[in-house]
């Protein structure tokens, strides 16, 4: 069996699945955090793989950037592989005095400026959010590891260079705390396709202060947040 996007056989991909947009971010997760990794998809270098977590099975594949292309492979993924939980990890700009650098966002819920909801909705506004089960389990393990958590609204947006930076007033004004390119993609179809999915992001630059994080700091500030949503897997 394979897909358009994936040539994984049957049952190759576990029921849960981390998606990192960067695939070489794929294959870091697996090569440092799995055990017993073995590769699933190379198609257009979109690399995944499954593994074990403290004994639990997991699958873990990038996705590119932006909605159109996470939602080929998160699609594929529920329909073709019964894939049941799906949990992104990625970066995202923060928005508001409170956001800092470092800091892990989980998103609650996600606007949007993209259509793709509005294709399969009859042209209406769906409030994409999050998989509450998911989102109770990372707040739980944040509680009992002591990581602290900002939980609440991002912005997806199809554009990473805004015509209008003003707008990042507005978003911080509707209580957004971060923009990044997927999640309301991602909860659109997750709800259609009937399975979970959670975007839990760390704050990499700030868009209204000119600050972004060092090479180094990102590696730690990922590394943190997956470890996180890793422990939160196994506890569940
Ligand atoms: N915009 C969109 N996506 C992002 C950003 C951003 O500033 N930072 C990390 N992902």
């Amino acid at each position: 069996m394979s897909t358009p996007h994936i040539e994984a056989p049957a049952g190759a991909i576990a029921d849960t699945v981390l998606l990192p947009g960067d695939p070489l971010r794929a294959r870091h997760i697996a090569q440092t955090l799995l055990e017993k990794a073995e590769p699933i998809n190379a198609v257009r270098n979109m690399l995944g793989y499954t593994g074990y977590f403290r004994g639990r099975r997991l699958s873990v594949m990038g996705t590119g950037m932006g909605i159109p292309s996470c939602a080929i492979y998160a699609t594929e993924l529920a329909r073709f592989y019964g894939v049941k939980r799906m949990l992104r990890v990625g970066t995202c700009g923060g928005i508001g005095p409170e956001v800092v650098l470092g800091d892990i966002l989980l998103a609650q819920g996600a606007s949007t400026d993209s259509r793709f909801n509005r294709l399969h909705f009859a042209d209406q506004d769906f409030a994409a959010t999050a998989s509450f089960a998911l989102l109770r389990g990372v707040v739980e393990t944040g509680e009992r590891l002591g990581v602290a958590l900002r939980v609440g609204g991002v912005f997806s947006t199809d554009c990473f260079y805004p015509g209008d930076p003003a707008f990042h007033q507005r978003l911080q004004s509707h209580g957004i705390l971060g923009v990044e390119m997927e999640s309301a993609g991602l909860y659109g179809l997750a709800a259609r396709e009937g399975v979970q999915a959670l975007s839990v992001l760390t704050v990499s630059d700030h868009l209204q202060r000119d600050q972004h994080l060092s090479a180094a700091e990102r590696e730690r500030g990922l590394g943190r947040m997956l470890r996180l949503v890793l422990e939160s897997l196994v506890a569940g």
